[in-house]
């Protein structure tokens, strides 16, 4: 069927429901939900059979609903209704949340049902669950959808008949509906509030007496600061995050966002304040890299499995949102060093439970140039970063090293991974291995080496050149990966172990070192990788430095998540030029 995907953007959602209805044969064209008269065009050259909608933020205008079956996802149970669905769920702790596929009509969210399904409600952050449960869910549910509608005789349930409706009209949650008593509310109430707020819009409160919108809390259960300390006091600071006193223990913040500028990491907006407060607030450094005994914030965390000569090391690397500034490329760059030197002979890179890793960090280049600095400079730094530490991974020569994406990976993320000797992908993963979607980006990370070896030259020209997001499937197929697995993120990491524990142990083990040093060797010798990265940098360097500001105008629209004002026209095929409808 020839489908047109009606969304505000290319969300990874969107783009999971793009790629799995082309994998079923679907013939699939994008437009941005940017006006009625937009959409009414893209219907006109695009002559659909049917609409989805994955990720709306109002309605589908009347001209086309009338028109047209269009499908809507809505991130709720039968009956949920309202732009606040999640929120709720997550506010209200329900114990089962659910995707709901509605066709529109007048009223939001009110059209008969086409397909629902349902989930467990973990206790995770908001965005956390609508990456993996929802994502799931949507998926399952529009594919069911999809088959209803080409089968021709479904009729959907009008929502007054489904007798599963549980949900009920929801109001927009407001800020009023989330704010933190700290004088009153235990650990898990306030934990509760900032999640069902992350990533957006975050709940609205203050630190150092400035108000800000803050995001991203991690339970503490040791460290509670000075005797006396009254909940609501900032008491501690590690690497990125401030902690702060609650009722009965005390929570790490790791991002916040000023009143009018970004989010950043919470040291980093309020330098200056921590400067000032410096004796209040002490370092909690954390001892080394193992993973800590207790339940604490730690963005870098070391684990081994077995202690015989099979051993296997895992590194977890959970960065807020898979962005990776130059300071945590150069500590997990030590993290690397220094895990290469245990006695292991495998080392699993896992990555953080919903990226992976998206590469250079974007909005603390952002940050640069609202403080006085230079976000070239900052965007060289962190690129150099990156490429120190995919060059660490690319020299690891004495285990075998794993990938193991459970999260979307993205850009200069995907190419890091892709210096592992091998990359396992979960099912249901996105990845996008390019770079030009910001502002033309050329990339870096040597990725002019680890891509063409993979998928030859055409491949590689074409994966950059397309900028495609590509499923799990597609990743394996394409020969971007080694592997992908089923399951969910506890159901992964469990096979990952497994099969790392079997190459740790299998017979061929040192053949396969052996195989692997030799191949560096040879490649070296064709051609050093130091060639590759002067050869990348001196792209980069334009990008930075040029005179073509795109890179810095698309950084600071994605950043500031500026409406798009108009569909890319790799996602818009129905406006390529010669396009046959
Ligand atoms: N730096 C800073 N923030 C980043 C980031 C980066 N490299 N990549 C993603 N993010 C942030 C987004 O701004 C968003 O922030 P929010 O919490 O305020 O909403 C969040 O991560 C999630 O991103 P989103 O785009 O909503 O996730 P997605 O899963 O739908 O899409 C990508 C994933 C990878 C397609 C998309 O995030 C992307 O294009 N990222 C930029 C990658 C890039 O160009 N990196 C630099 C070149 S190496």
């Amino acid at each position: 069927m020839r489908i047109l995907l009606l969304t505000h953007a290319f969300n990874s959602l969107t783009q999971r429901l793009g790629a799995e209805l082309q994998q079923r044969g679907h013939e699939i064209s994008i437009e941005f939900d940017i006006a009625d008269s937009v959409a009414e065009e893209a219907v006109v050259l695009f002559k659909p059979e049917l609409i989805v909608a994955p990720y709306l933020r109002r309605a589908i205008p009347e001209s086309i609903w009338r028109q047209y079956v269009c499908l809507v996802v809505h991130p709720g149970i039968v009956g949920d209704r309202g732009p606040s669905a999640l929120d709720w769920a997550l506010q209200t702790q329900q114990a089962e949340w659910g995707v709901t596929v509605l066709q529109a009509e007048a009223e939001m969210d009110a059209g008969p049902v086409w397909a629902s399904t349902v989930f467990p409600l973990r206790h995770a952050r908001k965005a956390s669950i609508y990456r993996n449960e929802v994502t799931q869910a949507a998926t399952t549910a529009v594919l069911q959808a999809v088959e209803r509608f080409a089968g021709g005789s479904f009729v959907p349930t009008p929502l007054a008949a489904c007798r599963d409706a549980r949900g009920g009209l929801r109001p927009l949650m407001r800020q009023a509906d989330r704010t933190i008593d700290w004088q009153r509310e235990d650990t898990a109430t306030v934990l509760g509030k900032i999640n069902a707020a992350d990533g957006f819009p975050g709940v609205a409160d203050s630190l150092f007496g400035v108000p800000c919108h803050i995001f991203d809390a991690w339970p503490e259960s040791t460290l509670r600061g000075a005797a006396g300390a009254r909940p609501g006091a900032l008491i501690a600071r590690r690497e990125t995050a401030v902690l702060r006193r609650t009722i009965d223990g005390a929570l790490w913040i790791g991002h916040v966002k000023r009143a009018g500028e970004i989010k950043l990491p919470a040291t980093l907006a309020f330098a200056a304040e921590l400067a000032k407060f410096a004796a209040e607030l002490p370092e909690a450094p954390l001892d080394g890299w193992w993973r800590a005994d207790h339940e604490t914030w730690q963005d870098i965390a070391y684990e081994e499995s077995g202690r015989d000569e099979n051993a296997v090391g895992f590194l977890h690397f959970e960065f807020y949102n898979g962005a990776m500034s130059t300071a945590q490329c150069q500590r997990l760059r030590a993290a690397l060093a220094w895990a290469r030197q245990r006695p292991t002979k495998v080392l699993v890179l896992l990555g953080g439970a919903d990226f992976w890793s998206n590469g250079i960090h974007l909005n603390v280049i952002e940050a640069a140039s609202l403080r006085d600095g230079s976000p070239a400079d900052e965007s060289w730094n962190n690129i150099n970063a990156m490429n120190d530490l995919a060059l660490e991974l690319i020299e690891v020569g004495d285990q075998i090293t794993v990938a193991a994406l459970a999260g979307n990976t993205g850009a200069g993320g995907c190419f890091l991974a892709r210096a592992a000797d091998l990359v396992w992908v979960r099912e249901g993963v996105m990845l996008n291995p390019h770079y030009k979607n910001m502002g033309n980006l050329y990339g870096s990370e040597y990725w002019s080496y680890l891509l063409p070896r993979r998928v030859g030259e055409e491949g590689a020209r074409d994966i950059m050149r397309n900028r495609q997001p590509l499923t799990a499937q597609a990743a394996l197929s394409s020969g971007f990966s080694d592997a992908c697995l089923a399951g969910d993120a506890q159901a992964f990491r469990i096979d990952v172990a497994r099969r790392a524990a079997g190459i740790a142990a299998a017979p061929d083990f040192a053949a396969r070192l052996t195989a692997k040093r030799e191949r560096r060797a040879a490649d070296e010798a064709a051609k050093p990788l130091a060639a590759y990265r002067a050869e990348e940098l001196a792209h980069m360097r334009r990008n930075f430095y040029g005179f073509d500001p795109s890179y810095h105008v698309a950084r600071h629209h994605f950043v500031r998540k500026s409406l798009a004002s108009w569909t890319p026209r790799h996602l818009a095929r129905h406006r390529d030029l010669g396009w046959q409808g």
